[in-house]
């Protein structure tokens, strides 16, 4: 009795492969369709999202303008130091202008004789000077909503996809196909932008606003941006959009200072393997020739 199987039709491990990767790029497409009641985040194009994007640091110096004007007044950037400003693969401030930011602070540096503090101007080697003095200062002011700091807000924070759980695979295979790793600052921008009048019948709590994105939509911060909030030194034209994407990406680069170094150093090492790869091909055309077959 003959038991052996045969396929009604012939696959070829090409047709498979191409089968699985072109539904992997569709799928997001087919499924996005899928709603909650907030908004779907979209992912944004960044200057330095890809596998070989780098930071535009004429956008990181908007965005470390914006964040100087408005949000420092609330939140702090306790892991940055001035001198962070002028480094390769940042904002890139030269030294002069980065010890002028520095300068504009105050600092606490120990007590004098009296037991008093003794404040002098910040210098570059100092960290950034937080907002207020401890938690409870800030939340004094803030309706008892505390300003968190913001120095690594854009790897803290995430999203979900308002998709159905049987595709969560599809999406991280293009997540990671596609190299996206900025969901933290998709959902900053989004943050940014998100401030809408609520609904009707949405009551809000004394000093809260509405946002789109935020979770449960009742957020303790003002919406801190506007049109004209900071005139940019450069010309960009001053948007709500252009405010929001500047300081977005400036956290980005705060929450990841050397992206630019690691995308440069994966581009040797695919450079590398590259030619590595040419070299062990010619070697073993070379060796085999000698070999008759
Ligand atoms: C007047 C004070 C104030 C200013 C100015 C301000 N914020 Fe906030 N921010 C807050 C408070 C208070 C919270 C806490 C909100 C809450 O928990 O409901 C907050 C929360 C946040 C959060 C966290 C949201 C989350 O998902 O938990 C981010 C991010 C943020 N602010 C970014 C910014 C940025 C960027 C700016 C400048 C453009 C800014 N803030 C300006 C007071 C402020």
């Amino acid at each position: 009795m003959n038991l052996s199987f045969t396929a009604p039709f012939k696959t070829s491990k090409l047709s498979i492969a191409v089968l699985v990767v072109s539904s992997l790029f569709v799928s997001p497409l087919v499924f996005a369709a899928g709603g909650g009641d907030a908004p779907e985040i979209k992912r944004q194009e960044w200057s330095f999202s890809g596998f070989f994007g780098r930071y535009d640091k004429a956008q990181l110096q908007r965005g470390f303008g914006v964040y100087n004007e408005v949000c420092s007044s609330c939140h702090g950037l306790k892991l940055l130091s001035y001198r962070n400003l002028a480094e390769k693969g940042g904002p890139e401030f030269s030294k002069e202008q980065a010890l002028a930011i520095a300068k504009e602070a105050t600092v606490i540096d120990g007590v004098d004789d009296e037991g008093e503090p003794l404040e002098r101007p910040g210098k570059l080697s100092d960290r950034f000077v937080p907002p207020f003095k401890n938690e409870a200062a800030a939340r004094s002011v803030n309706n008892g909503a505390y300003p968190p700091d913001l120095s690594v807000m854009a790897k803290a924070r995430t999203f979900h996809r308002h998709v159905p759980w049987y595709t969560e695979p599809y999406y991280w295979l293009y997540d990671i196909t596609t190299g996206y790793e900025e969901k933290g600052v998709d959902y900053l921008y989004a943050l940014l932008m998100g401030y809408k009048t609520a609904p009707r019948g949405v009551v809000l709590n004394d000093g809260m606003s509405y946002n789109t994105v935020f979770p449960g939509h009742q957020i303790a911060m003002a919406a801190p941006l506007s049109e004209d909030a900071v005139e940019y030194a450069d010309g960009t034209p001053t948007t709500l959009d252009q405010h929001a994407r500047d300081v977005s990406a400036f956290l980005a680069w705060t929450a990841e200072p050397h992206l630019n170094a690691r995308k440069d150093m994966g581009k040797r090492v695919l450079l590398y393997l590259v030619i590595l790869a040419l070299l062990l091909y010619l070697a073993k055309r070379s060796v085999w020739s000698r070999v008759k077959h």
